[in-house]
């Protein structure tokens, strides 16, 4: 059995949780949109053609915030195409993905979905063949009330009151290669600084988040970070990481331990962040939107293969294995510990493209393994992070040293006075036996031990077989003078919820 520890001091906290880092991303990619949260003439379709079986599952997950519509694929979009009388708008060969955009699904739809789903839209705007006129256009079309050519052509288009949309993305990936006119740091970082000013000209009170690198592989990271902030400090809020983990070695101790890469990823755009403060003289702190994360390369052989120029094809549809879950869980700890900086995260993606909700076309919806980790941090990951004095027993992998077999996150919800904590045992044949102890929280209890396991690591969720990977409940051990010991199953994700003993 593997040894833990992890000591909890109310006072000892890292910061509130912003709910925003419960968000995810709606790409028009794939069957994400088409097929995904839109398919009239599905039978469970409401009047507007967006499915409710898919609604019901995004609403059980409490998304707060969907990134839209992209991605590699707003680099090259007009969205003026996706308003107005639908038999009018134009396809469009779309050069992202190599598909067909038939625009059916516009940025008045996507509003109108989102009100649906109870979330709100992260809009982010083409800086790639596009630039900063049109940028400020669009936020005159969602967001100014009336009286001038766009927020009038809303109104037109039935939309008498402004979207009031707060989150602004300028651009995306703008370093990848594989971006529609992808730009220098120089470059970039000027075409967002008059991008940033004319759009909060036009609203003064939206946020607004720079593109950081594509990922922390990219030959420029950390001089793209500095270079564009030094451009955009003065009006951005934000910038962004991306990053995505694949078992390609089929090496699950080291695939575990990609938390330590995002980690020191993480640590690494703050620490740029802060630098380029110092050098702007500014005492203004930019945040992390870390608006693209999750697992991503099951798919990446069977994409070759899509004809070119489909129309909603099956394009980056991973189906994804226990293991991943495990990841995924992993992945939101490091989030939660960072809740300082980390003021944004958005699970990419939502529907169908490398998402936790899958469905058929015509048929039913279903939640993938990695739903689960998702729907409990989201759940039960609102309040106050708590610091984690926490000690591991510790293994190497592949590419990484001292890799703790025990992770932990944990939130106190101050309102209820509970304690959430999330618990990941990486350790593949062993229990972990987790000595907690609490201080200052007065008698608490363990209330419910929720358990992802399960004895395939590459089990899968299908729409034959959707509860093959599902959570359950484990029973909870006693809690004596604030000091518990617990359990964790082999590779296991473990939801710990600790309740205030009621005075009798
Ligand atoms: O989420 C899929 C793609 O990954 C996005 O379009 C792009 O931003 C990233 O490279």
């Amino acid at each position: 059995m593997k040894q833990a520890s992890l000591t909890l001091i109310k006072q000892d906290t890292i910061s509130k949780v912003d709910p925003r880092i419960f968000g995810s991303f709606l790409e028009h990619l794939g069957r994400a949109i088409y097929g995904g949260i839109y398919e009239p003439g599905h039978p469970a379709a409401d009047e507007m053609g967006f499915r409710r079986d898919v609604l019901d599952l995004v609403r059980k997950l409490r998304v707060p915030i969907v990134r839209y519509p992209g991605g590699n694929f707003v680099s090259g979009y007009c969205w003026e195409d996706g308003i107005g009388p639908k038999e009018l708008r134009p396809r469009r060969t779309e050069l992202a993905w190599g598909t067909i955009e038939t625009n059916q699904v516009g940025i008045d739809e996507f509003q109108e979905w989102a009100r649906r789903a109870g979330t709100q839209v992260m809009m982010a705007v083409n800086l790639g063949t596009r630039g900063p006129s049109e940028a400020k256009d669009l936020v005159e079309y969602c967001n100014h009330p009336g009286g001038s050519k766009y927020s009038d052509l809303r109104i037109q288009n039935g939309f008498a009151a402004p979207f009031g949309i707060h989150t602004w993305c300028l651009g995306n990936e703008m370093d990848g290669p594989w971006q529609m006119c992808a730009k220098t740091a120089e470059e970039y970082g000027r075409t967002a600084r008059e991008a940033a000013k004319l759009m909060k000209w036009v609203d003064p009170s939206i946020e607004l988040v720079a593109c950081g690198s594509s990922g922390s592989n990219m030959p420029t990271f950390g001089r793209w970070e500095s270079t564009v902030l030094e451009h955009t400090y003065e009006y951005a809020d934000y910038i962004s990481l991306h990053t995505y983990y694949g078992n390609r070695e089929e090496d699950t101790a080291d695939y575990l331990a990609n938390t330590l890469d995002m980690d020191y990823f993480i640590r690494s755009v703050i620490a740029a962040c802060d630098y380029t403060g110092v050098i702007c003289r500014s005492k203004k702190k930019i945040n992390l939107s870390f608006d693209e994360w999750n697992v991503w390369f099951h798919s990446n052989a069977q994409d070759k293969e899509i004809p070119r120029w489909s129309i909603a094809p099956h394009q980056l549809e991973d189906i994804y294995t226990f293991e991943d879950a495990l990841l995924v869980g992993g992945m939101l700890i490091t989030l939660f510990n960072h809740a300082d900086r980390v003021k944004i995260a958005c699970l990419a993606q939502l529907v169908n493209v490398i998402a936790p909700i899958m469905t058929q076309n015509g048929g039913s919806a279903w939640a993938q393994t990695i739903f689960y980790p998702f729907l409990h941090a989201s759940q039960y990951g609102r309040g106050t992070v708590l610091h984690p004095i926490m000690q591991s027993q510790k293994y190497d992998s592949r590419r990484y040293t001292d890799v703790p077999y025990v992770d932990t996150a944990s939130v106190w919800d101050e309102d209820t006075g509970e304690v959430t904590v999330f618990a990941l045992n990486r350790c593949l044949e062993d229990e972990a036996l987790l000595q907690m102890s609490f201080r200052e929280f007065g008698s608490l209890y363990l209330k419910e031990h929720l358990v992802l396991e399960h004895s395939d690591l590459m089990a899968v969720n299908t729409c034959e077989a959707p509860n093959r990977v599902a959570p359950s409940s484990k029973t909870p051990v006693s809690v004596q003078e604030n000091e518990a010991q617990i359990p964790l199953s082999p590779h296991s994700w473990n939801v710990l919820r600790f309740a205030p003993v009621k005075a009798q």
